[in-house]
């Protein structure tokens, strides 16, 4: 054989072997959207829009999955000046973005007590506005919004947080529970929505949704309004989570109350953080953390997805609430200077023991757990 002959053997012999190891680190290290594309959607937020700017990371995290969740762009305050002038733009660029990504967009949100302008729930001398005013204006910015992004978003958080946490009181003491006295503002909010996209789903989304008060309050508040006829698709729990809580018992039994409604369990805005609810002070990890917590944390994680995969018939979408640690919004809450490490991608990006928990939650179970 002479050497051109021989150089060509070679050559061709390096290229089979690039080509079978890029197929297997692909295989090993698949996107989360395809290791749960039988289950689940697997999506992300963004909270800013200069957050989009950092393309490096947003390339990176964005591949992994396929639904989109614009963190504030669409929430009342962002969409409206002092005076009631819309300004979509932020808008658009998160809804733009999401399309060339290939992702589906939710709209975030609708109605809430927060982040919503002062004056939707005041008259023109400042005093309470009566019912009637709020609701004009709450039809008439739900018909707006919905009705721009008709066709665009794939699915609302309708109504946000209007059940209280603890005791015998359903509705959170607010300026809409003020206003209305009752739950109607929840019921027109959905049949508006609907008018203006009826393709749209709809979702009713709160945070601790796992607590018993609360789990019963949202479960019987869905039931009376689904046996209205009320256009509610799903329950979006927001699991912003920690390492201690919540345990697969308290899950296990929110999933199969909400179950009975048949409707959809959305998670919405999962993300845990490491440090308990009840500390409101600690801070021990403000300057590392140690790989140990990363394990803890991954094995949380775990837990979830093997729960979320058994309920997999009712959750259309499980979605993280942030792409990286650094720019996650559990830093500097409950005060500016905590730290804290909640998603799946550390500060610059790598994938933590978390994302690999994520991505076989199988392989990760507890001495006491069979397999
Ligand atoms: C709640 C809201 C979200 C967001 C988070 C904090 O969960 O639903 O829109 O504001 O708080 O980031």
């Amino acid at each position: 054989m002479n050497s051109i002959k021989i150089n060509r053997i070679v050559l061709t012999l390096i290229l089979l072997l690039l080509i079978v190891s890029i197929g297997n680190s692909q295989e090993n290290n698949p996107l989360l959207k395809n290791i749960y594309k039988n289950d689940f959607k697997v999506g992300f937020s963004v909270g800013w829009n200069r957050h989009l700017k950092d393309t490096t990371i947003i390339k990176l995290v964005a591949k992994e999955y396929n639904v989109f969740t614009p963190g504030n762009a669409l929430k009342w305050t962002r969409l409206v000046n002092e005076v009631g002038e819309y300004n979509f733009s932020q808008a658009d660029e998160m809804i733009d973005f999401a399309e060339k990504n290939d992702l589906k967009v939710i709209g975030h949100t609708l109605i809430w007590y927060r982040q919503t302008p002062k004056w939707v729930f005041k008259d023109e001398n400042g005093e309470l506005a009566s019912k009637e005013l709020v609701m004009k204006r709450m039809e008439a910015h739900i018909k707006k919004v919905v009705g721009r992004y008709k066709g665009r978003i794939y699915a609302w958080d309708v109504v946000n947080e209007a059940v209280d946490s603890k005791g015998k009181k359903i509705l959170r003491d607010c300026e809409y529970q003020k206003i209305f006295g009752n739950e109607e503002f929840i019921e027109l909010a959905f049949k508006w929505a609907h008018e203006a996209d009826p393709e749209a789903k709809l979702y009713y989304n709160d945070y601790a949704c796992f607590m018993p008060d609360k789990r019963d309050h949202i479960f019987n508040l869905m039931k009376r309004l689904l046996d209205k006829g009320t256009p509610i698709d799903g329950i979006g729990m927001q699991s912003h989570y920690n390492v201690y809580t919540p345990s697969a018992y308290e899950l296990r039994e929110t999933f199969e109350l909400f179950k009975t409604l048949g409707i959809e369990v959305n998670i919405s805005e999962l993300d845990m953080g490491m440090y308990s609810f009840y500390d409101r002070k600690a801070n021990q990890f403000a300057d590392s953390i140690p790989k140990e917590m990363l394990v803890v944390q991954a094995f949380g994680y775990a837990k979830l997805f093997k729960i979320y995969k058994e309920y997999s018939d009712i959750i259309d979408r499980v979605t993280f609430w942030g792409t990286t640690d650094k720019t996650s919004w559990r830093n500097r809450r409950p005060f500016k200077a905590r730290v804290d490490y909640p998603l799946l991608f550390d500060r610059v990006g790598q994938k933590k023991p978390a994302y690999w928990a994520v991505s076989r939650p199988e392989d990760w179970y507890l001495p006491y757990e069979s397999k």
